[in-house]
């Protein structure tokens, strides 16, 4: 439901052009996510969450906003959303989107403070700390990170051994190489306390 795609057009004022009951109101342009969404709902498992993706801002003036993104989600809560996974933007050419670390961030904290459903946050989070980070200051339930794991496709496994958590598995071939790492960042974590104390 993000970046342009079928339902994020339906969702836009922007690209909504509709004179019919799925377009205008904000009622009437969440009508088809939701009734599409709910369609979802019936057949997959109660038990089992779903999320949706928005673009929580169109970064263009007269399109979405944050505080429209707040209404959009808990409409998705009422019709059994469990996650929001905001992301923003890619909806129009004329997007002037502000750019930096993490962010999207901000509209992650508004939807989960004020519409109280966990949120997924994602865009330019580099690092595990920014991740921890996130979690920590309760911005987000879930950090999801895409370029980093282009660049390196072990992001996840060397930012566990950075933090010092062994709970990952490395495939049975590398073991040697994690025992390494781990060792690596152990040792480093030991220099940096003695250097502080
Ligand atoms: C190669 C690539 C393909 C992507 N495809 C999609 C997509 O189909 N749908 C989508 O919602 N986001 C897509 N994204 C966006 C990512 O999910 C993510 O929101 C975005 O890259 C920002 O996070 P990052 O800074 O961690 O890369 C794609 C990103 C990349 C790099």
């Amino acid at each position: 439901m993000a970046h342009g795609y079928l339902l994020a057009s339906f969702l836009s004022p922007i690209t909504n052009q509709r004179s019919d009951h799925y377009g205008g109101s904000l009622a009437n342009r969440l009508r088809f996510p939701l009734e599409l969404f709910r369609a979802v709902r019936t057949v997959w498992p109660q038990h089992k969450p779903m999320s949706v993706r928005v673009s929580a801002t169109d970064w263009v003036a007269g399109g979405t906003t944050g505080a429209d993104s707040v209404l959009i989600a808990r409409a998705f809560k009422e019709a059994g959303c469990d996650v929001f996974d905001v992301s923003t933007g890619q909806t129009d050419p004329s997007s002037k989107p502000v750019y930096g670390r993490m962010f999207q961030a901000s509209f992650s904290e508004q939807i989960r403070l004020e519409v109280d459903i966990a949120t997924m946050a994602v865009g330019a989070v580099t690092s595990a700390d920014q991740v921890n980070t996130l979690l920590i200051s309760g911005r987000a339930d879930l950090v999801a990170l895409a370029r980093p794991h282009l660049a390196d496709p072990y992001f996840t496994l060397h930012a566990a051994a950075q933090l010092g958590y062994e709970g990952v598995t490395w495939p049975s071939q590398y073991l040697s190489g994690a025992q390494q790492l781990h060792a690596l960042h152990r040792r480093a974590r030991d220099d940096a306390a003695r250097k502080s104390d």
